[in-house]
């Protein structure tokens, strides 16, 4: 959560950081703030509540020149959103300013002592506590600003990403990464500093992602100089992104949502490409190959994850017991790292996350670790800490994900899962050579049926309307859609804000039933599966209670489209493939009412899309 940006060179370095700000208020958007040193050698900081966009306002008659500068978007932590908590945050006598993404955990310690000292706090944050700190160490023993960062962090308890101006030196930006993302880049005669690298992209494509406990010092003049808490220098490991410039952007579209719910039949093409044959009856996933002994051997694997990507992780299991016939648990990575779970140096660990960054999830991944689990991490954003943190694994390759609600990222990642399980299973001879074939080639086809259900946009946005009072939604599923009506229910929430629940359909008479009266919308997943007729029976107990019911149905159902009052018709495929074509319609129908309904779509109040907190 939190984005950070910052700008060393030759160039107007206001510019270059708000842009960069609103590449990333993605993480954040509760208020914004910048410091810059102009060329008299002032430091000045502007803050203000709200988006980057406010804090463009506000700075329109004031000193914005200057070419170095390091600036902030907010998600709070520690003190509500306000002009006063927005960072940067100065020390005491005002030389130095910071901005920071993580938590300070031993903040309450640290600021009573400093209080003791006479130090006094302008704000309710913990980023105030760590500057003041710093500037302390700074005054109080006569040292530079890198050995005063690397001496407060030392102390420091908890998850940083932090980047500090000094007044007195307008050459030098100094920062430092723990737990948060950092990546630094390098142009001809100029730094750039960001929490991701998409304000770097359109700048240049040589980047230096910071690992934990490493501070850099980026001088306009040198170069940069990376160390640890202790002062032990490494030589900057410069990566080449491949990222451009048309993925972080719109497209003509009116929301990253839509362009991203748009993409997909080109993400899981571009997910699977190299991944199987042309002849599509081969998968093959190198980290699968790579460690295949350790993936076979597991007794159990474990899935943790958080959010969308834990909804990813309950279709894993159905598809890694159905095909490679070895035990499966989903865990919520917050709840796990939490408990004492009973993990072996036999099981496999499987951490989902599109981000790369979330924090409970690299907690549950430290934690299987330290008890000698293997851990496969299935990601999307390349070189974020989540991959680093695992023994291999397999990225989506669906591209920047912007919008806040996840929807390619979760089709990639039940992409992976499929070929994952697929591989494993072809490897442990526990799937039918006529089934193993006969998916591969579905899978080969599911970005055609999915331009398909994208072609019922018109419909889906006509249904939307008659939905917009709607103050409940129930979603239903079996199966393999079970976890695609958790997943409809957390879209529509999270950007409509309308409270939605979803359900394994039978459960319905365990009590939820209660709740359906005519004014209750219920979205049930019925295509013609397995479990076909059992859910038809379920939508039966839903309209003789006078429900309202929108199936999502197999194309030419005659039998639903008469019973149930509204229906989308998808195209056919394979059980276990089917929540990769049944979760575009409910993206849609999510999207839609939110739009209808005025929404901020894609920065839903009080979220973030990386959740770099517990
Ligand atoms: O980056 P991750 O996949 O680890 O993020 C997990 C969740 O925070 C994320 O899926 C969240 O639930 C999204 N807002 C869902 O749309």
């Amino acid at each position: 959560m939190c984005g950070i940006v910052g700008y060393i060179g030759q160039r107007n370095a206001f510019d270059i950081i708000i842009k960069g700000l609103k590449r990333l208020e993605y993480r954040g958007y509760d208020s914004a703030g910048i410091a810059l040193i102009n060329n008299e050698g002032k430091l000045n900081v502007y803050k203000t509540k709200g988006k980057v966009s406010e804090l463009e306002n506000h700075t329109i008659d004031k000193d914005i020149s200057g070419n170095i500068g390091i600036a902030h978007t907010r998600w709070a932590t520690h003190g509500e959103p306000c002009t006063v908590n927005a960072h940067p945050h100065f020390s005491f006598s005002e030389s130095l300013a910071l901005v920071h993404n993580g938590i300070i955990e031993n903040y309450a310690t640290l600021k009573e002592n400093l209080q003791s000292k006479g130090y006094i706090f302008k704000s309710s944050t913990d980023t105030e506590v760590l500057i003041q700190f710093i500037g302390h160490i700074m005054e109080s023993n006569d040292i530079d600003l890198l050995t005063a960062t690397q001496l407060a962090l030392q102390e420091v308890v908890g998850a940083y990403a932090i980047a500090v101006l000094e007044k007195n030196n307008p050459n030098t930006i100094i920062a430092a990464r723990k737990s948060s993302p950092l990546v630094v880049g390098i142009g001809e005669n100029e730094f750039f500093l960001a929490s991701d690298a998409t304000p770097i992209v359109e700048y240049t494509d040589k980047v230096v992602y910071l690992k934990d406990e490493e501070i850099v010092a980026i001088n306009r003049e040198k170069d940069i100089k990376i160390v640890n808490l202790y002062n032990v220098e490494t030589t900057p490991e410069i990566k080449q992104i491949t990222l451009n410039l048309g993925q972080i952007e719109k497209g003509g579209y009116p929301h990253f949502m839509l362009k991203e719910i748009f993409e997909q039949p080109g993400c899981i093409y571009d997910c699977m490409r190299g991944r199987i044959n042309m002849e599509a009856d081969n998968v093959v996933l190198s980290a699968v190959i790579d460690y295949k002994e350790r993936l076979l051997n597991a007794k159990r694997f474990v899935i943790v994850a958080c959010g969308t990507s834990w909804h990813a992780g309950l279709i894993g299991k159905q598809l890694i017991e159905m095909l490679c016939r070895i035990p499966v648990e989903v865990e919520y990575a917050s709840e796990f790292r939490y408990r004492d779970p009973v993990i072996n140096s036999d099981d496999v660990v499987i951490a989902i996350s599109q981000s790369g960054e979330t924090a409970d999830t690299l907690a549950a991944i430290e934690l299987a670790k330290s008890k000698g689990a293997f851990i496969y991490g299935i990601c999307n954003a390349v070189g974020s800490s989540i991959p680093r943190a695992t023994h291999t694994g397999s990225y989506i390759h669906v591209g920047p994900e912007i919008g806040v609600a996840s929807t390619k990222a979760f089709t990639g990642q039940v992409t992976v899962l499929t070929m994952l399980a697929l591989t494993l299973g072809k490897a442990n001879n526990t799937i039918k050579e006529e089934t193993y074939l006969s998916i591969v080639k579905e899978l080969n086809n599911i970005p055609e049926k999915m331009k398909k259900v994208l072609e019922l946009n018109n419909q889906i946005i006509e249904l939307s309307r008659m939905f917009t009072y709607a103050h409940n939604f129930i979603y239903l599923g079996r199966g393999f859609s079970y976890p695609v009506a958790l997943e409809g229910a957390l879209k529509l929430k999270e950007i409509s804000y309308i409270h939605a629940e979803g359900y394994p359909a039978a459960e319905m008479k365990h009590g939820p039933i209660a709740l359906i009266d005519a004014e209750m919308p219920v979205v049930v997943i019925a295509t013609k599966n397995a479990l076909y007729d059992k859910v038809l029976s379920n939508i039966q107990e839903i309209k003789a209670r006078n429900g309202r019911v929108i199936a999502i149905i197999t194309e030419g159902d005659k039998i639903l489209s008469n019973i149930a009052d509204f229906c989308i018709e998808l195209p056919d495929t394979i059980d276990c493939l089917e929540p990769l074509v049944a979760t575009v319609p409910l993206q849609l129908l999510a999207y839609h009412i939110a739009v209808c309904k005025g929404m901020n779509v894609d920065q839903p109040r009080n979220l973030a899309k990386s959740v770099t907190v517990e």
